[in-house]
């Protein structure tokens, strides 16, 4: 705001009935008013009808002529120069005034932002990809395909007659109103998939969620996650079936399976004989494991847990894909296993609760992506 304007000569023509000293007071005053009550005083003592410079004014009928014309245009002169005063004075605090509500009234819409997180791959994804890089360098062909399938991929394909157990309702979960059309209970479905649709010679693997109709516990969950493997090649044996699980639990674990199975010692892995309907001869692979400090260790020292299941493709599934010899004419053959994700996790990273993995805990997440 400009300042109050400084009376001009006209306004000053030296000694008169308001001398100068006292406008400087009354304008220094008018300047320093607190509030609008301050100013109201000052301008009713000033400007009021018995006010100061009123009663100056008043006074002007005992002058004479000259005198009165003189003083008269003196008087008149400061008093608009005051009017103007308390006209900005006014404003002024009236914008502080408003200024001081807006402050108060002001709604803070802003919320502090919260540190940047960039989140971690869950443990399972993690797994999965690490096991996927894993066969991709050692000429895999990683496949992947839908949840809900058909009877046939699931089950018939795979050998697996309609009395089977694992098709009863209590097991598997079907699609109502879509017969023959189910929640796959296992990612072998990718190898009836793939032999059909690529035809052999072919190796490859498949990750993903499978799906039984089992109650939650510590161990069990209705959703889990699995990872598939197969090889169909000419020439193909047991021993390589072998070899190559023996490799991939050494990566899996840190150890040099190979290099112990070579030097004659006694490797922590059993092939124990089992059976699925897919594979024969079928068999289940146990680690014999023990925790160190919180570390999983491979070890003849531990307990027996275990791991995947596997075995020689039986000659019906590749039958039932129309593959039934090479280009050469012979007989179609080659491997097959499938492992538990979860299995893995729990084991290599001491996770006792399968729950946890779906909890979606961001405690645990940050902790073990
Ligand atoms: N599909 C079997 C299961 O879910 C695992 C398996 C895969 C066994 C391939 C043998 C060969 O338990």
């Amino acid at each position: 705001m400009a300042d109050f304007d400084a009376p001009s000569d006209a306004c000053n023509p030296g000694a008169g009935l308001f001398a100068e000293c006292l406008v400087h007071d009354w304008e220094h005053r008018i300047q320093a008013a607190v509030d609008f009550h301050e100013l109201e005083q000052a301008r009713v003592e000033l400007l009021g009808k018995n006010g100061l410079l009123t009663l100056e004014l008043k006074k002007l009928g005992n002058l004479s002529i000259d005198e009165r014309r003189s003083v008269g245009a003196r008087l008149n002169c400061i008093r608009e120069s005051f009017e103007g005063l308390f006209q900005q004075k006014k404003q002024q605090l009236d914008e502080l005034e408003l200024n001081e509500r807006l402050k108060q009234e002001a709604l803070d819409v802003t919320l502090p932002t919260r540190p940047i997180t960039t989140g971690k791959r869950h443990l399972l994804t993690r797994i999965s990809d690490q096991l996927s890089s894993y066969f991709c360098s050692r000429g895999f062909l990683v496949t992947s395909g839908p949840e809900v399938d058909s009877e046939f991929n699931c089950f018939d394909g795979l050998n697996m007659p309609s009395h089977h157990p694992a098709r009863q309702e209590q097991d598997t979960l079907y699609l109502k109103n879509h017969e023959q059309m189910l929640l796959r209970v296992h990612t072998s479905t990718m190898q009836i998939r793939t032999f059909s649709t690529k035809g052999i010679p072919v190796r490859g693997i498949s990750t993903g969620a499978v799906f039984r109709n089992d109650a939650v516990d510590a161990t069990h969950t209705p959703l889990f996650h699995q990872i598939e493997g197969f090889v169909a090649e000419p020439g193909i044996t047991m021993a390589h079936m072998k070899y190559c699980l023996l490799d991939l639990l050494s990566f899996l674990f840190n150890v040099d399976l190979c290099a112990m199975a070579k030097r004659g010692d006694a490797i922590p892995v059993r092939f124990r004989p089992s059976f699925f309907p897919f594979t024969e001869p079928s068999s289940e692979v146990d680690c014999c494991c023990s925790r160190v400090n919180g570390e999983l260790k491979l070890d003849m020292g531990g307990t027996w847990m275990e791991i995947l299941g596997c075995g020689m493709i039986h000659p019906n599934v590749f039958k039932n894909c129309g593959a039934e010899t090479f280009e050469d004419g012979t007989p179609a053959q080659g491997f097959a296993f499938g492992i538990g994700v979860e299995r893995i996790a729990m084991l290599k990273y001491g996770v006792t609760d399968i729950r946890h993995f779906y909890d979606g805990d961001i405690r645990w997440l940050n902790h073990y992506g």
